[in-house]
Formats: structure tokens, sequence, C-alpha cells
């Protein structure tokens, strides 16, 4: 098994998409350019949805034009449709996420499309990223928990998983949008998905709602798992997943690889002195607690 994380930072994206005030344009791009600098391998940038939903990315197409992209470095936008794929293209991005959920509801409130209508969405956007030398990444939302809908049947996680691999997907995210998941339950989702997609194609995404995140990663990661999504000082949220937090924060688990002796390839002083910076723009505390921790030492 492999030493080496990836972190997938998503808090340009994750982080910025949920936050009420608004954020320069010019502040998301030196987040950007910041994280770009911290040894982090993919960041994911914005999100080329439909502006009345989401109006604070909005700026999508700026965001993108406006930072300096690095060798080495992904920088992954989220596209619900094919109207999101061409504006996403037209500002020359490489690499694209789609998302759908497990929980029929969830998806609904999400995208306005059921799940199987939101798959049917994502194949073209497949068909023409495979021609245009585009990798797509899918997410599966509300793996361990829907706010509409409560308990979340595995069999539709793995079913949901399999199918946006099938697609052509080159790696999953299994999101616990609403952050309700606790390790034993982490675990035996991971294991369900695993059984029927190599777990070298899985990542993790874990919200930490109830302060459970870190447990659950760590929880994942001796199941194997060596992609874990996160956002610097702990950004975020969901505006479809009323009362959910931010996404676990990328420095904590950078500092939890390290105590693992597991390789990521992040500065964590210069990640930390990020999410502060972050924290401070928006006007509150970072939410990391090893951000609050070098602060304080
Ligand atoms: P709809 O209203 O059904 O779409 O929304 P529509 O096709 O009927 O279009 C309505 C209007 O939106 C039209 O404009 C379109 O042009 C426009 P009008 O003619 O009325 O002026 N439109 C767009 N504009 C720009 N870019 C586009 C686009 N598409 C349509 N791509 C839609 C359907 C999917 C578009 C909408 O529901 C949407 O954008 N949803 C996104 C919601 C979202 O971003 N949620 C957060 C991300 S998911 C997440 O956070 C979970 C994750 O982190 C993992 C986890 O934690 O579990 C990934
Ligand atoms: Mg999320």
């Amino acid at each position: 098994m492999s030493d080496f994380v990836r972190i997938v930072e998503v808090g340009p994206r994750d982080g910025l998409q949920n936050e009420k005030q608004a954020v320069a344009t010019a502040d998301k791009i030196a987040l950007i350019d910041r994280l770009s600098a911290t040894g982090l391998r993919t960041i994911e940038a914005t999100s080329f949805v439909s502006p009345r939903w989401v109006p604070q990315l909005a700026d999508a197409a700026e965001v993108y034009a406006g930072i300096q992209r690095r060798p080495g470095i992904a920088y992954p936008v989220l596209v619900p449709n094919e109207q999101g794929y061409d504006r996403a293209r037209a500002v020359g991005v490489q690499e694209v996420a789609v998302f759908t959920a497990a929980s029929e509801a969830f998806n609904r409130t999400n995208t306005n499309a059921g799940i199987d209508e939101s798959l049917a969405r994502f194949e073209p956007i497949l068909r023409r990223a495979a021609a245009d030398g585009v990798r797509v990444r899918g997410y599966v939302s509300t793996v361990l928990g829907c706010p509409y809908q409560g308990e979340v049947p595995l069999a539709d996680v793995v079913r949901v998983a399999r199918a946006l691999h099938q697609m052509g997907c080159y790696e999953i995210s299994l999101g616990d949008t609403i952050g309700v998941g606790t390790p034993r339950k982490a675990r035996a989702m991971l294991q369900a998905v695993a059984a029927e997609i190599p777990m070298s194609a899985l990542a993790v995404h874990f919200h930490d709602t109830y302060g459970q995140a870190i447990a659950n990663i760590a929880t994942c990661l001796e199941e194997g798992v060596r992609v874990v999504d996160s956002a610097v000082s702990g950004a975020g949220g969901c505006p479809y997943a009323k009362g959910a937090s931010g996404n676990v924060a990328s420095e904590d688990v950078v500092y939890l690889l390290q105590g693992l002796g597991l390789e990521c390839g992040v500065d964590l002083p210069s990640l930390a002195e990020t999410g502060r910076w972050l924290a401070g723009l928006l006007g509150r505390a970072t939410a990391s607690r090893v951000g609050q921790a070098l602060a304080a030492t």
C-alpha cells in the first residue's frame, strides 16, 4: 500500500460556495495562488454551476482565468451539465468533476434532477471529455446520510459510484455531505464500494458537522484509501444541506498524515498560514484545530 496520500483541496469551491458574504474575485485568485505554493497537487478551483443556484461562484471564469496554474498541479472545476462544461472549456479547463448523490431527494434539491437523470446528463460530458483529453472526477453525495431521506442504503451508494466509474470517471469521491458519519459506518461504506471499484480509484470527502471527520479519515486510511478531500481552514458546507458544517480542515488532515507517517507533500506551516489568512478574510477564526494550535505556539 502506498505511503503517499493525495489531498484534494476543495476550499476554493466547496468552501466558498457556501459563504454568505461576497468574496472578491481577486481574493479567490489569491487563495488559490497561495494554496499552489503549499505543495498541494490538486486544488478544486471553482464551479461552473448555474449562478442563480450558487451566486457565490458566478465569477468562475474570471477566477479560473486569473490563477497562476503551476505545472504538476491539477485545478479541477465542478460542472453540472454540458453548459457548465462549455463554460469551463472556454477558459481552458483540463479537469472537471461531475456530481450526483446516493439519495434521490438530495439530488433533486441540489441539481433539480433525479439520480438517473443526472447520470444521463453526464454521459455527453464524459464522451466529450474523452475526446478533448479532459479528466473527469465523479462525486457521490450523501453516502452516510441525507438531510431529507435520513439513512441511505449502502446498495444505493455502490450503484451510483459504480455507474460513475463505468461511465469513465477516473476517481470517485465519496461524500458525507452532512457530516453525520462515524468510523464504523464509514469503514462499512468504503468496504462496500471498494468491493466493486478499485481502492486506487476512490477518494473520501468528509464534512465535520459532528466532529467525526478526522476519525473517519483515519479509519478509511486503514482501509487503504489514498485520496482525501479537505478544505483549508475547514471552510464550507453545502447550500443544499441545511446545517452541514464545513469540510474537514486540510491542516488537520496534513497533521494526521504526518503522525501516521504518510506523505502528502504539503508544507503544514504554509498551509496553516493560508488558512488563517482565509479566516481573516471571512472575518472569523480558523475552524482548523491544527491552525489554531500552530498560531498559539
Ligand atoms: P435548472 O434550473 O434545472 O437548470 O438547474 P436549467 O437547465 O433549467 O437552466 C436554468 C437557468 O440556469 C438557465 O438560465 C440556464 O441557462 C442556466 P435562464 O435561461 O433561466 O437565464 N444554467 C446555467 N448557467 C451557467 N452555468 C451552468 C448552467 N446550467 C444552467 N452550468 C442545475 C439545474 C444543475 C444547473 C442547477 O441545479 C445547479 O447549478 N445546481 C448546482 C448546485 C450546486 O452547485 N451545489 C453544490 C455543489 S455539490 C456539493 O457541494 C457536494 C460535494 O461537495 C460533495 C459532498 O459534500 O457530498 C461535491
Ligand atoms: Mg462537500
